[in-house]
C-alpha cells in the first residue's frame, strides 16, 4: 500500500524518525545488554528448537526412586542436548563423565549446570538458617554462605537452591527452619547477605556459585501451617510481608528464583503471571531465570487449573516459568506447542538466553571442567577456618531465654558431677543436631553435646549421661526412671531436648508444637529431684514451652547447630562466650495463639496490656495476648541498659536523613554483645499500620561497665508502604520510634514527616 521506502515521507522525516528510534532503543529504560550477549546470540542461532527446549529441562542426576522417578535414559538425553541442568547426587568422577558427554558428544557441546540444595553448608554444616537469623549477624551469615559456596564449588556444583527467603509466622510449618523467621525487614537483610555470600563479586571466580531465592511466593503462609496447603493473602500482605526478601535478593543480583508449590489466591505460583511477569519482570526488572519447584509445573494439574501435561506446560511457560525442575513437561510438550503456534519460538529464545548467559558468566563455555579438581576438593572441605566459622556462628545463634540465679555459665570445675540427660545429648542420628537440608553432610563429622562437654570440662568432673526418652514417639518408663537416677546423683543437670532433625523441614508440619514424645514427662521427673536444670532446646522452629518453663532454671535455644554443635554448646555453657542471639520468630504462650507475631495491627478495640480485663477488647479469654517470648528477645550473661532515644530533628522533610541516638551500656559483670533494635510505627495512615515494624538493628559488643553510643539513620524510603491506592509511597504525619533490646521492651520518641513530598 505504501510502496517503496521514501515514496510516502520525505527523506528528512525518515532520518529524524530513524534517529529517534535509535535513541529510544539505545537509551530506553529496562534496556538489558548482557556482557556475553554476542556469544549467547551466536550459540542460540545454531540451536534447533529441540536443543533450545533441552536447556529448559532440568533432570535429577541420580537414580533414586521416589515420586519424581525418571524413566528417561539420562545419558541419551545429555547426548541429544535435551537437558540443560542436573541436580546430581553423585561423586566428582560421575559429574565429570556427564559433563564430558554434554561437551564432547552433544551436537553443540553446551555445558551442563549442576545444582544442589546447599542450604546451610556443604560438608561444614552451619546452623540451620532460622538459627543463623537468630544471630542477626549479617557478616557472619554472608561468610557462612561464602564458605558453603567454596566447598560446594570445589565438589563440582555451580548452583545452590538457596537462600530460602520465605517469611513465615506459623511455627507449625516445618520449613520455618529454612528461612529467616517472621520479619520482612530482617528477612530482606539476610536474603541480601546470603546472595552476596554465595555469588561473591564475580561469578568467574571458581569458588562462587549462582544462588536461588525461593520459593516465589508466599509459600510461608499455608493455611494451618500444613505443608503445601492453600495460601490466600491480600495483595497488600503479599507485597508487604512475603515479597520484600525476594525483592532484596533481586536487587542484590540473585541469578535465579524458584517457584513455590502453593496457589496464591487460587492461581498456582508456577503459572502465576502476576508474580512471574508483572512483579518479577516488569516491576523488578529481574534478568535472571526462574526454575520451577520439584515437579511443580506438572502439579498445576492436581491444583485443578490444567487438564493435562501439555496444558500445564502451556500455562506455566506463558506465565513466565523459564525452566522445569524434574517434571519433564516442557521437554514433552513445548515443541508441539511451538509448532501449533500456541507459543512463539521468540519466547523460548528469551528463556534459553537467560540460562545461557549464566553458563557464560560462570565461565563454563570457556572451561566446562573448571569446577572439577580432585586436589582442590581434598584441600577445601572442612578446612580449620571453615569449622571455626561454623562453630562461631552456632554460638552466636544460641538464644538464652531464661537464666534464674545466674545458673549459667558453669565454671569448668564448678561441679563434681554433671548429668547430661535427654534424647539429643549424645545422639548420633546426624540430622538431629546437624539439621535437615544437609544432604552432603557426613554424620561422622558431628560433635555431639556429650563430646563437646567432655572435651571442655575439667578431667575431674564426672559427666554422666542418660537419654531419658526418645526424641520422637513414646518410650518405656524404665528409660525415664534411669534418667531420674542419673539426675539424682548429680550436682546439676543439662537437659538436651527438642526435635529430631526429621521433625522439621519439608513435609514436617506439626499440629502440636509442644515437645514431642515423652520429653515433657522426662523434664518433670528430673525437675522433681530438685537439681538445678539447664535446658538446651534443639529445634528448627519455635515450640510451646509454657508447661515446662517453671521446671527449669535456665533455657537456651540451640536450634539445630550443625556439625560443630557440641563444641559451640560447650563454649557457651562454660562461659568462654556469652549467648547473644535474639529470637527471629515469636515463641507462643499457647499454640492456639498462632499466628502470633509482634508486628500485628492494633484492631479497633486494642487491649491496654495484660491487666485489661474489660469485656469487648481484643483478647483470648483463656490465654494471655502476649507470647511467652517475643520477637527480638534474648538474654546474655551480662545485662544492658539503653538511654532514652533522642532524634536529630522532630520534623522531617523529604530529603532529610533522620538520626536516632541511644547509648547502650553493659551493666553487668561480663563481656557481652547486644543486638540493639529500632522499630517504627506510622501512627495515622490511609490503612491500618502495624503497632511496630523493625527498621534497623546493630550489634554492640561491650566490656563490663562500658557504654557505646549507637546511631540509627532513616530516610523517607524507610517510611514507605503500600498505601490505600496500592502505591508504594510515604504519607506525611506522625511516626513513633521505638528502641530497645527486643520488640516488647522499648523506649519511645516521636517525629513528624512534613507535607512537602
Ligand atoms: C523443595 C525445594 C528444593 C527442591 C529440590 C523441593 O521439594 O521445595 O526447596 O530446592 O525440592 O530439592
Amino acid at each position: 500500500m505504501y510502496g517503496k521506502i521514501g515514496t510516502k515521507y520525505p527523506i528528512w522525516i525518515m532520518l529524524i524518525g530513524a534517529i529517534l528510534l535509535f535513541t529510544y532503543y539505545t537509551f530506553r529504560p529496562n534496556q538489558y545488554t548482557h556482557p556475553y550477549e554476542a556469544q549467547v546470540d551466536s550459540v542460540l542461532s545454531q540451536m534447533t528448537l529441540v536443543e533450545k527446549i533441552g536447556q529448559l529441562n532440568h533432570l535429577k542426576g541420580n537414580y533414586s526412586t521416589d515420586i519424581y522417578e525418571q524413566d528417561t535414559d539420562l545419558e541419551e538425553e545429555i547426548q541429544q542436548g535435551r537437558v540443560g541442568a542436573l541436580t546430581p547426587f553423585v561423586d566428582l568422577d560421575q559429574l565429570i563423565a556427564w559433563q564430558k558427554l554434554a561437551v564432547e558428544e552433544s551436537r553443540l557441546g553446551i555445558p551442563l549446570l549442576y545444582a544442589a540444595d546447599v542450604v546451610h553448608g556443604y560438608r561444614t554444616i552451619f546452623p540451620v538458617p532460622l538459627a543463623q537469623a537468630a544471630s542477626w549477624d549479617l557478616k557472619a551469615i554472608e561468610q557462612a554462605d561464602r564458605i558453603a559456596a567454596t566447598e560446594m564449588s570445589a565438589a563440582g556444583l555451580h548452583w545452590t537452591f538457596a537462600p530460602m527467603v520465605d517469611i513465615s509466622r506459623d511455627p507449625r510449618w516445618g520449613r520455618v527452619m529454612e528461612g529467616a523467621g517472621e520479619d520482612p525487614y530482617l528477612g530482606s537483610c539476610i536474603a541480601e547477605a546470603r546472595v552476596r555470600g554465595f555469588q561473591g563479586d564475580d561469578l568467574l571466580q571458581s569458588n562462587t556459585v549462582i544462588a536461588c531465592a525461593k520459593h516465589f511466593a508466599a509459600y510461608g503462609a499455608p493455611e494451618g501451617g500444613m505443608e503445601y496447603n492453600t495460601v490466600d493473602v491480600s495483595e497488600r500482605r503479599l507485597r508487604e510481608l512475603h515479597l520484600p526478601p525476594f525483592r532484596a535478593s533481586v536487587d542484590a543480583g540473585v541469578a535465579t528464583l524458584m517457584n513455590s508449590f502453593n496457589v496464591v489466591a487460587g492461581v498456582p505460583a508456577s503459572s502465576n503471571d502476576l508474580l512471574l511477569k508483572q512483579i518479577l519482570r516488569k516491576e523488578w526488572e529481574f534478568t535472571g531465570f526462574t526454575v520451577s519447584d520439584a515437579n511443580s509445573l506438572h502439579e498445576v494439574i492436581p491444583h485443578g487449573v490444567a487438564a493435562n501435561r501439555k496444558e500445564a506446560a502451556y500455562q506455566c511457560f506463558t506465565a513466565g516459568s523459564d525452566t522445569d525442575l524434574w517434571g519433564q513437561v516442557y521437554v514433552e510438550s513445548l515443541e508441539e506447542l511451538v509448532k501449533e503456534g500456541a507459543i512463539s519460538e521468540v519466547d523460548i529464545d528469551r528463556s534459553v538466553r537467560r540460562i545461557l548467559r549464566y553458563k557464560f558468566e560462570l565461565g563454563l563455555f570457556d572451561d566446562p571442567y573448571r569446577y572439577f579438581d580432585t586436589v582442590r576438593l581434598q584441600q577445601t572441605l572442612r578446612r580449620p577456618e571453615h569449622l571455626e566459622a561454623a562453630r562461631s556462628l552456632a554460638r552466636k545463634s544460641f538464644v538464652l531465654l531464661k537464666n534464674d540465679n545466674q545458673l549459667l555459665p558453669f565454671q569448668p570445675a564448678q561441679y563434681e558431677r554433671i548429668a547430661l540427660i535427654g534424647p539429643l545429648g549424645n545422639s548420633r542420628e546426624y540430622k538431629d543436631l546437624i539439621g535437615n537440608w544437609s544432604g552432603f553432610a557426613n554424620p561422622d563429622d558431628l560433635t555431639t553435646v556429650y563430646q563437646g562437654l567432655k572435651e571442655a570440662l575439667d578431667t575431674t568432673v564426672k559427666l554422666d549421661t542418660a537419654s531419658g526418652c526418645r526424641a520422637f514417639g513414646n518410650c518405656p518408663e524404665a528409660m525415664i526412671e534411669q534418667a531420674r537416677r542419673v539426675a539424682e546423683r548429680s550436682d546439676v543437670v543439662v537437659l538436651a531436648v527438642g526435635e529430631n532433625g526429621y521433625n522439621t523441614g519439608e513435609c514436617a508440619s506439626r499440629a502440636d508444637i509442644s515437645l514431642p514424645g515423652n520429653q515433657e514427662e522426662l523434664i518433670k521427673v528430673v525437675a522433681a529431684t530438685g537439681k538445678p536444670i539447664v535446658l538446651l532446646l534443639f529445634t528448627g522452629r519455635p515450640l510451646e514451652l509454657t508447661d515446662i518453663l517453671n521446671d527449669v532454671s535456665a533455657i537456651m535455644v540451640c536450634w539445630q547447630p550443625g556439625t560443630e554443635a557440641g563444641l559451640a554448646v560447650a563454649d557457651v555453657l562454660l562461659g568462654d562466650h556469652a549467648p547473644q542471639g535474639k529470637l527471629p520468630m515469636t515463641f507462643p504462650y499457647h499454640q492456639g495463639q498462632i499466628p502470633i507475631y509482634y508486628s500485628h495491627l492494633n484492631t479497633g478495640r486494642p487491649r491496654q496490656g495484660p491487666e485489661d480485663t474489660r469485656w469487648g477488647v481484643s483478647k483470648w479469654s483463656d490465654v494471655p495476648n502476649e507470647p511467652l517470648f517475643p520477637f527480638g528477645y534474648g538474654l546474655s550473661y551480662t545485662t544492658f541498659s539503653y538511654s532514652p532515644p533522642t532524634l536529630s530533628q522532630t520534623q522531617l522533610s523529604a530529603d532529610d536523613t533522620l538520626k536516632i541516638y541511644t547509648t547502650v551500656t553493659n551493666t553487668g559483670q561480663t563481656d557481652g554483645t547486644e543486638v540493639a533494635q529500632l522499630y517504627i510505627r506510622d501512627q495515622i495512615a490511609t490503612v491500618s499500620r502495624p503497632v511496630k515494624e523493625l527498621r534497623g538493628f546493630q550489634l554492640v559488643t561491650l566490656a563490663p561497665g562500658a557504654s557505646q553510643s549507637v546511631t540509627f539513620q532513616m530516610t523517607v524510603e524507610d517510611l514507605k508502604y503500600w498505601t490505600r491506592e496500592m502505591q508504594y509511597a510515604v504519607e506525611p504525619g506522625n511516626f513513633s520510634i521505638f528502641v530497645g533490646g527486643n520488640s516488647q521492651d522499648t523506649q519511645t520518641v516521636s517525629f513528624s514527616l512534613m507535607d512537602d513530598q
